[in-house]
């Protein structure tokens, strides 16, 4: 794995994250059409089409990046970030009037393969996706949603160091909007 955009790696003794170069690709496609199988209902079409082209989507898109999160197996994690567009409906009018501006991003894909939960791989994407927002890709501000009816998504943002901006539910997706503490995610030791 390379770090074509100037973020550094996280290192543990059995970690790395870091930006995906074209030859991670494949190995990422196939976690994060694992964790759609297995977590998230499936394959979308009309949401889930940045999967079948990913380098369009992330290595040649400016203001975007794949993280990808790498153990002695292989990959295990992906987070991507993109700049933020919210469309109104479904979001409320006043949601994409705050967060669809061009110092914010969204951070999405935060995705972990069953087999290597709860080791801290979430956390460790997250972060540096976070530091690489506030870094290389020039943004401010790190938005994201979630679907609260998965198991662990909402605890696992509630963990990090989030604001809520907006409970929706009871929409069909049970979202719920954060706003990430950009400043005290950079503090955090491994940042
Ligand atoms: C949510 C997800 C990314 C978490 O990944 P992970 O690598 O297991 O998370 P971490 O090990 O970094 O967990 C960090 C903290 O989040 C919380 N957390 C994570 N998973 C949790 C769960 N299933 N239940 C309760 N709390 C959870 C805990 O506080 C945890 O700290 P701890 O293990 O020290 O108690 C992973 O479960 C996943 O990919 N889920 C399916 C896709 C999804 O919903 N992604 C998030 C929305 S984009």
């Amino acid at each position: 794995m390379s770090s074509p955009q100037g973020t550094g790696l996280v290192e543990s003794s059995d970690l790395i994250v870091g930006p995906a170069a074209p030859a991670d690709l494949l190995e990422a496609e196939a976690v994060m059409r694992e964790v759609l199988r297995t977590d998230l209902g499936g394959y979308r079409e009309q949401w889930h089409r940045d999967l079948d082209d990913l380098e369009a989507a992330y290595l040649r898109r400016p203001g975007c990046v794949l993280l990808v999160a790498r153990d002695v197996a292989g990959v295990v994690g992906t987070a991507a970030v993109k700049p933020c567009v919210l469309t109104s409906p479904p979001n409320p009018e006043w949601l994409a009037r705050e967060y669809n501006r061009p110092e914010v991003c969204q951070l999405v894909r935060v995705w972990v393969a069953r087999r290597a939960r709860r080791r801290g791989v979430g956390r460790a994407l997250a972060g540096r996706a976070v530091a690489w927002s506030a870094g290389p890709g020039g943004y401010r501000r790190v938005y994201l949603h979630t679907d609260a009816g998965v198991p662990g998504a909402e605890a696992f943002w509630r963990s990090m160091p989030t604001r809520e901006i907006h409970d929706a539910r009871p929409d069909p997706f049970h979202t719920v909007h954060f706003e990430i503490d950009v400043d005290a995610v950079l503090r955090a030791p491994g940042c």
